[in-house]
């Protein structure tokens, strides 16, 4: 069976606290690919994420509240979905690496490369940070201490007969891949930063812990566990079936994208596909690195103590809201920071007055005028043309995974819309009783924000529904592109009626720093 569906991924997350919406960032990004993709019909769409349980800051959070780390790991389970719920993530997936299945399917795959001599056995002596899960040569450390600017947590000294993944033998075939697929991993500073690595040599990997016990066993080692990373990046094949059902996995791999933060790039675009290689399988089509929400210029993180939650945005924004102002905010790929002010005064004028407005008065109009009919144009529209570029501009920048020059497309029209009201204005034409040329507008209206809601359907899929129900249209707005992204399709003698607020102006006075 030949592959058929457009897989992604989000990082696992780590379980040990509440997540903030840092997180929920790429899970939105990946959110938006998801639902483009649905509704675009090139394929099936199959949405995987989940959560990273076996980490020892886990089962030290556990220990530290006097839970076992399974029923620790359980509890905190249902707060992420919680926030994934509130943030309207539609996986198809969740993999918990605490799942038998995926316990299993990992045993097997570290047997096989223990067969294959791609695992073999060694000392490790080095330096061993708890907190990131990260062995560091001597040289990395700053002051004796873990050189993650967020960690900065003293190692430890580890001494231990040791499995190592020999990925040093698949450097040379690495540095191929990167240079024959230069856009394989994206953005071009993560590719660079990555081809450097590559080039000044790969020391093996450490794939095995003596001395922890939470973790999936190794095979006919008692007492050992697999080094968390390995266990954890395995999820993406094994969440597809590998390699206990090949007949659903060679429906989904390789994966068409992986979505993760800047920081885990080393072990998505080398330690991966490095095991990949060993097990002879495909490599992900593109690794895409988000960029960091920052607050006062560092990274958001629990550690740095400097987190917003989702729920708190969604409170103040909407949830649509959040989705929105996160994508459009920066390009994918690089840092920003949010701030309530900065954040408010977009909300205002993008979504409140520019698209909320429209769609109130365009459907205000064609209620008072027409008793909220659609009228039938007498000509083709000039617009047409228009929202056709619109419509392909969103389309090639979402395949790129370019969110915030999607939205420039589409946002383009809501204020080529409302540059029509104001060129045309309806009102004057009713005074007038120029009937033909108010027909002819208000279906360009009607039209256009049908459009509207389509495009913008993967951003704010609650509001653009609400559009699309308001336009007394059926199923998910805009399914499918094709089809119903024609101009003209929306049929005369539609009865429409007006929804409530869409986003209520957020006052100034209102706004926190
Ligand atoms: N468990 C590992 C990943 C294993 S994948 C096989 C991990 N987990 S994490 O919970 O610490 O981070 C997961 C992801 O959350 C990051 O890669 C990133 O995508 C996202 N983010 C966490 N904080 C973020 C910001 N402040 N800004 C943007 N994204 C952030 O690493």
């Amino acid at each position: 069976m030949p592959k058929d569906t457009f897989y992604l991924t989000t990082p696992l997350y780590y379980t040990q606290g509440d997540p903030h919406i840092g997180h929920g960032y790429t899970s939105i990004a990946a959110d938006v690919l998801a639902r483009f993709h649905r509704v675009t019909g090139d394929g099936k769409v199959h949405f995987l994420t989940g959560t990273d349980e076996h980490a020892q800051k886990i089962a030290d959070a556990a220990t530290a509240i006097g839970k076992t780390p399974k029923q620790f790991v359980d509890d905190m389970l249902e707060r992420w979905k919680a926030q994934w719920q509130a943030l309207d993530i539609s996986y198809d997936q969740i993999i918990r690496t605490t799942d038998a299945d995926h316990k299993a399917a990992v045993q097997s795959i570290f047997a096989r490369l223990r067969e294959s001599g791609d695992i073999a056995s060694g000392k490790y002596e080095g330096w061993y940070c708890r907190n990131d899960e990260t062995f560091w040569v001597e040289s990395k450390l700053i002051d004796g201490r873990c050189p993650n600017p967020e960690c900065r947590r003293p190692v430890e000294w580890v001494s231990e007969d040791a499995w190592f993944f020999k990925q040093s033998r698949y450097r040379d075939r690495l540095i191929e891949h990167f240079r024959a697929n230069p856009d394989w991993v994206r953005p071009q500073s993560a590719y660079n930063e990555m081809m450097a690595i590559l080039e000044g040599g790969l020391e093996d990997l450490c794939v095995s812990r003596s001395a922890v016990s939470w973790g999936i066993p190794i095979p006919d080692e008692p007492g050992s566990t697999i080094y968390v990373w390995f266990d954890a990046i395995c999820n993406y094949i094994t969440a597809a079936g590998y390699p206990h059902d090949l007949a659903r996995f060679e429906h989904l791999w390789p994966a068409n994208v992986h979505l993760i933060g800047k920081e885990i790039a080393r072990f998505h675009t080398i330690i991966w596909p490095a095991i990949l290689m060993a097990l002879g399988l495909p490599l992900p089509h593109l690794v895409f690195a988000n960029g960091w929400i920052t607050m006062g210029g560092i990274k958001m993180s629990k550690s740095l103590g400097n987190i917003v939650s989702a729920a708190e945005l969604i409170e103040r924004y909407s949830v649509d809201g959040v989705r929105y102002l996160l994508l459009s905010q920066a390009t994918y790929g690089t840092d920003f920071s949010i701030s309530d002010e900065q954040m408010v005064r977009r909300y205002n004028a993008d979504l409140a007055n520019d698209l909320g407005n429209l769609v109130q008065r365009t459907l205000s109009m064609l209620a008072r005028y027409r008793d909220g009919k659609v009228p039938s144009p007498s000509r083709t529209s000039e617009l047409a043309r228009g929202f056709e570029s619109a419509r392909d501009g969103a389309s090639t920048s979402l395949h790129a995974l370019d969110f915030r020059g999607a939205l420039g497309w589409i946002w383009g029209r809501v204020a080529e819309l409302n540059l029509h009201v104001e060129r045309t204005k309806p009102w004057e034409l009713a005074k007038r009783g120029d009937d033909r040329a108010l027909d002819d507008v208000l279906y360009e209206l009607c039209e256009g924000v049908r459009w509207i809601s389509a495009l913008a359907y993967p951003f704010i899929p609650t509001t653009s529904e609400a559009i699309w129900r308001a336009l007394a249209q059926d199923g998910l707005p805009g399914k499918f592109w094709e089809r119903e992204l024609q101009w003209a399709k929306l049929a005369a003698g539609t009865q429409t009626n007006v929804p409530p607020a869409l986003f209520p102006r957020i006052e100034v006075q209102d706004a926190v720093s």
